[in-house]
């Protein structure tokens, strides 16, 4: 065990979709950081199939934590808690990290905490790499939280105090890239491949209708539908149409996501008068996004948080760094937790 003046050893366990992570810190410096992703079982059917997830998470959980111990140079026996993600996820998914957690607790007989997998995306802002000192944001902040499954406003006054000021009423941001990028023969996920094309092209070459959502909320649908219709349009007088303009369409419609996504970040901001401001999720990978939100924090003096390239995709760090302020603040879960595949904040 640590002495009480050393930061606990926190294991956390991410398996909430098609990624099987371990990961250990100390305090909030990440020791490792193991992910097995799986991708090469899921790509053939075009998205995540949740059986083969599961399957997938049972077979690569227990290598994947011995990993993640030896490469922080510890043993089990020196952890002082186990974080998990309880949810929101693909339920046989879940269930795989959720029993692995609680009886790797149990059987170490130290505390077990919950982590919600959105709210680990917000927190993954305040781990550090070892020997990093890095600015984090002040509280409140609020953070843009964009992932495969969510896109969310999320203003957050203190780490175990967060709530969604607004969100998607459809689509996710990175559901409208995944989906996209199956229509143009990308695949799956759709996303980063976006980004890399549209890295080469011009984002002014077309243009894509912008939804009209009240208030703080996101719409991602009417965008997705247009975007088929403009491919079909195109290619009956253009059968090439896709192939040709590849770097040039998805260049436009990275535009058009993240200019939607920034909008709303403005006016949460404008509103709140919050100017800590944050991205995080899958989609806080994206190039044009990131490259934006620079651009916007200086005309808009913000204080920018942008997170390194291996925490915005899903990771265990994220969760362990959850789970080391639950630990901090004696927030334990019993034995009887169940996962939830949509969990509220
Ligand atoms: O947070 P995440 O890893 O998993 C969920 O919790 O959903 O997010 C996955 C999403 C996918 O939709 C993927 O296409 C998207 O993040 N994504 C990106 C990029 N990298 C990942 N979307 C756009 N550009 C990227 N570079
Ligand atoms: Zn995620």
């Amino acid at each position: 065990m640590s002495t009480p003046s050393q930061p606990q050893f926190i294991l956390g366990i991410e398996s909430s979709c098609d990624e099987t992570s371990a990961a250990v810190i100390q305090g909030r410096t990440v020791l490792s950081n193991v992910i097995a992703n799986q991708l090469l079982i899921h790509r053939k059917y075009g998205g995540v199939v949740p059986e083969l997830a599961s399957r997938a998470h049972q077979q690569k959980i227990v290598p994947v934590v011995e990993e993640a111990l030896t490469l922080a140079n510890i043993t089990k026996n020196q952890l002082s808690g186990v974080a998990f993600t309880r949810g929101p996820g693909l339920m046989g998914a879940l269930l795989v990290g959720v029993s692995f957690a609680k009886s790797f607790a149990l059987a170490l007989g130290i505390p077990l905490l919950e982590v919600n997998h959105m709210q680990g995306h917000v927190l993954a802002h305040f781990l550090k790499k070892p020997g990093e000192h890095k600015a984090v944001p002040s509280f409140p902040f609020l953070c843009l939280t964009v992932s495969g499954g969510h896109t969310q406003i999320v203003r957050v006054d203190d780490p175990l105090e967060m709530r969604v000021i607004g969100e998607t009423q459809d689509d996710a941001a990175g559901e409208a890239f995944d989906k996209a990028a199956k229509l143009l023969g990308l695949p799956y996920p759709g996303g980063p491949l976006i980004d890399q094309h549209a890295a080469k092209g011009d984002p002014d070459s077309f243009k894509f209708p912008h939804p009209r959502i009240p208030g703080l909320d996101y719409s991602f649908s009417g965008l997705k539908t247009a975007f088929l219709y403009f491919l079909r349009d195109q290619e009956k007088h253009h059968p090439s149409f896709k192939q040709e303009r590849l770097d040039d369409i998805c260049a436009s419609l990275q535009k058009s996501i993240v200019t939607i996504l920034l909008e709303k970040l403005v006016l949460a901001s404008r509103e709140t008068g919050i100017r800590d401001i944050a991205i995080a999720g899958g989609v806080s990978a994206n190039s044009g996004l990131r490259k934006a939100l620079q651009f916007t924090g200086e005309r808009e003096g913000w204080q920018v948080f942008i997170p390194p390239f291996e925490y915005c995709t899903d990771n265990a760090a994220m969760i362990a760094c959850g789970g080391s302020f639950l630990f901090e603040a004696g927030r334990f879960t019993g034995l009887e937790t169940a996962p939830l595949a949509r969990m509220p904040f």
